[in-house]
C-alpha cells in the first residue's frame, strides 16, 4: 500500500485510457440453469478506478463479482483479471484480488486478532509482513483497542471494518466488494468509506456494489446491471446527466392526492414518492415549475415546498431503470 496516486484524471472522476486494463470481460456469460445472471457483459476497469455497481436485486452484481473472483466457472465469454484468464485457471487469480462476500462471514468465536490470523495463514502470508500488516491494518480500521474481543462481541460497524482488514491481509491490488455496507449504521458506513477512499488513494483497484446511491456517488465510475447486462457505465456525474428530464421538488400536505393531481400533467414523465416527498420528473422545470403550482392551486391542494432542484443518483439510477422496462413493453 505505498504506491501513492495522484493521477488527477482519477480525482475527477474520468477513466484514464492511460491507465493499464486490469479487469476485462468479453461477452461474459453465467448460465443457471435457464436464468443468465451475467448475460453478455463487456467491461474494462483500470487500474486505480474506483468502480460503484449498483442494479436492483437479482440484477447480477453478485454473480459478477463472483466470476471476477475466480469462484464460479463462466458459461461463455471471458474474463481476464490481473493478467489472469478466467477460463483457463480461474483460481489462479486469488493472490491477487481481495474479494469479500455479501455475507462475509468471521470466526465469532474468535477474537479479533485472531481472525487477522486465521486469513493470514489461509493466504500464507509470512511471520514478517504478518506483523506490520496487522498492525497497519488494525490501525486503519480503528480497531487497535479491541484486538482480545471476539468478532460476535463486536458491532455491525467494527464487524465490516474486520471483514475488510480480512479481506486486505495478503495485499492484494484489486479489491472485490459485495456491499460492504448493507445494514450498517450511517456513521459506520462513512467510516467504512473514508478507508475505502484511503486505499482508492494508495493505487488499489475497487469493484464495490452498494444499494446505496449516496456511495455510487463517491465512485469514479458507476455501472449499472440489470438483468445482467450492463445498461449504463458511466461517471456519476454522467449518468445523471444522462437522465431524460429534471427535477422539481413538491412537499404536500396530501401526498397522495397530490401525487394524483400532478401524475398526469403534460411534461411530467415520472413521479418518484420518497417518504411524503415527491420528486417529478419533468421535461423542462423551469417551464413547468408555474404550471405545476397553479395545477396543485386549482385542485386546492396545499403544500410546504415547491422548487426545482438537482437530480441525485438514485432518481437517475430509477428513471434509467424505468426507461429501460419501458422500452421493453414498446
Ligand atoms: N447459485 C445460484 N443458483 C441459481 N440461481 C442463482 C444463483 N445465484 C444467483 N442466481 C440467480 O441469478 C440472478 C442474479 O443474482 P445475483 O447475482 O445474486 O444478483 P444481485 O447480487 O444483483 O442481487 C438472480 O436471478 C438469482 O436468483
Ligand atoms: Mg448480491
Amino acid at each position: 500500500m505505498n504506491d501513492r496516486n495522484a493521477n488527477p484524471a482519477q480525482a475527477r472522476g474520468t477513466p484514464d485510457s492511460t491507465q493499464e486494463t486490469v479487469i476485462e470481460t468479453d461477452s461474459l456469460t453465467r448460465k443457471f440453469k435457464k436464468i443468465k445472471a451475467v448475460d453478455n457483459l463487456d467491461l474494462r476497469i483500470s487500474h486505480n478506478e474506483l468502480f460503484g455497481l449498483v442494479g436492483p436485486d437479482g440484477a447480477g452484481k453478485t454473480t459478477l463479482l463472483r466470476l471476477l473472483a475466480g469462484l464460479l466457472k463462466i458459461t461463455s465469454g471471458s474474463a481476464h483479471v490481473a493478467g489472469h484468464d478466467l477460463t483457463e485457471r480461474p483460481e489462479a487469480v486469488k493472490p491477487k484480488i481481495g474479494y469479500m462476500a455479501q455475507q462475509f462471514s468471521l470466526y465469532a468465536q474468535l477474537t479479533v486478532m485472531e481472525n487477522l490470523n486465521f486469513f493470514a495463514d489461509l493466504y500464507a502470508v509470512t511471520l514478517e509482513e504478518r506483523k506490520e500488516r496487522t498492525e497497519r491494518l488494525l490501525s486503519f480500521a480503528g480497531l487497535t483497542p479491541y484486538t482480545e474481543r471476539r468478532a460476535e462481541h463486536l458491532s455491525g460497524g467494527m464487524k465490516k471494518k474486520l471483514a475488510l482488514a480480512c479481506t486486505l491481509i495478503h495485499d492484494p491490488p484489486i479489491l472485490l466488494l459485495d456491499e460492504p455496507t448493507t445494514g450498517v449504521d450511517p456513521v459506520s458506513r462513512r467510516e467504512f468509506w473514508s478507508i475505502l477512499t484511503d486505499l482508492h488513494v494508495r493505487g488499489r483497484t475497487i469493484v464495490v456494489s452498494t444499494p446505496y446511491m449516496d456511495e455510487a456517488d463517491r465512485c469514479t465510475r458507476v455501472g449499472l446491471m440489470y438483468e445482467g447486462r450492463m445498461i449504463r457505465c458511466a461517471p456519476p456525474d454522467e449518468i445523471r446527466s444522462q437522465v431524460r428530464g429534471e427535477l422539481i421538488e413538491l412537499i404536500a400536505e396530501h401526498w397522495q392526492a397530490a401525487r394524483a393531481a400532478v401524475g398526469e400533467l403534460p411534461g411530467v414523465l415520472q413521479v418518484q414518492t420518497y417518504g411524503t416527498t415527491l420528486h417529478l420528473i419533468v421535461d423542462n422545470a423551469a417551464e413547468r415549475l408555474p404550471e405545476v403550482e397553479a395545477h396543485l392551486e386549482e385542485e386546492r391542494i396545499a403544500y410546504s415546498r415547491l422548487r426545482p432542484t438537482q437530480l441525485r443518483m438514485e432518481e437517475a439510477f430509477l428513471s434509467l431503470v424505468d426507461q429501460r422496462e419501458q422500452e421493453r413493453w414498446e
